[in-house]
Order: C-alpha cells, then structure tokens, then sequence
C-alpha cells in the first residue's frame, strides 16, 4: 500500500518524490560551489607583486626600489617596515595608496594613469620592497 496515493501496487509516486530531493540537492550543491569557486579571482584588495613590480617601471624613473639613495623622489626600499612616509603619516595602504593616486611635492598623480588593478598590484610590490 502506497501513503501517498493509497494504490496498492506498482506506485512510483514517493519514488518519484525521493529523485527530485535528490537532484534538487545535487542542483543546490553545484550552484554553491559554482558561486564559491566563482569568487576566488575577483578578491579585492589583493594585488599581484609580479605584476607590480612591471608597474613601478614608471615609478623607477624618480625612484630606487633597492636603496633609500634618492632620486627625484626618496628611495622607496622597506617602504612598509618604516613607521612613518616623509609627510608625517603612517605608512599603511590607504596612505600609500593616497600618495600613487594624488601625488605631491613633486610627484605625479596616478589616479588616471593607472587602473584600480595596476595599483593594487604595485601596492603588492611596494610591500615586498
Ligand atoms: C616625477 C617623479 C616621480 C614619479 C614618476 C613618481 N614619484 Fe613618488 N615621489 C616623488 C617625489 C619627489 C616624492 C617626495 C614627496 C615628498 O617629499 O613628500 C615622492 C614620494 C613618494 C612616496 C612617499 C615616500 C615617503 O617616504 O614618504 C611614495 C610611496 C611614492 N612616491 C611612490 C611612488 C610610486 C608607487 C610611483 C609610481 C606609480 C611614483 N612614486 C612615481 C616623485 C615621483
């Protein structure tokens, strides 16, 4: 006797109803991993330091990546492991970051000159200096 449609034989109803819980599971499944995987490439803030360091070729032109000898701007060499930029402020991304993108006391700004990708990867690559 079947408790889903009261016929006494060959009823595949809660056969049927037990195939769709389980392809509804596998279908769940799948999306999840589909929008797991799909974020991975695009997290933000994460920048390439390869990549980087291909960018700071137009930085190297006023500044020494290996070296805190000047330039035209100061050497830039454990930029990160000092406490404090030639402002006065700490060194940390979002001040480094205001630096590449407004310039200054005779740098350039960036903001235009680079997309959001290229100086997130040269923030990348300041760090590794
Ligand atoms: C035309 C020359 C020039 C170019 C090109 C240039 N800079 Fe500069 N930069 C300077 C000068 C000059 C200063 C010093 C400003 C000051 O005294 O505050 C400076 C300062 C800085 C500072 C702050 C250093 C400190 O100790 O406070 C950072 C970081 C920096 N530049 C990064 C970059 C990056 C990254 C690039 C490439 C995207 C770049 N600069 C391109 C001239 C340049």
């Amino acid at each position: 006797m079947c408790e889903w449609c009261g016929s006494k034989r060959n009823c595949r109803l809660l056969d049927m109803r037990l195939t769709r819980v389980v392809w509804m599971s596998v279908c769940v499944v799948t999306l999840a991993a589909v929008a797991i995987a799909g974020k991975k490439p695009s997290k933000p803030s994460s920048g390439d330091a390869a990549k980087g360091k291909t960018v700071f070729e137009q930085c190297s032109v006023c500044h020494n990546a290996t070296s805190l000898e000047k330039k035209v701007g100061p050497g830039l060499k454990g930029l990160f492991r000092r406490s404090k930029l030639a402002s006065g402020k700490p060194v940390n991304d979002e001040n480094v970051m205001a630096r590449i993108n407004t310039g200054g006391e005779g740098m350039p700004p960036f903001k235009d000159i680079l997309s959001d990708k290229e100086r997130a990867d040269l923030l990348a690559y300041l760090k590794t200096l």
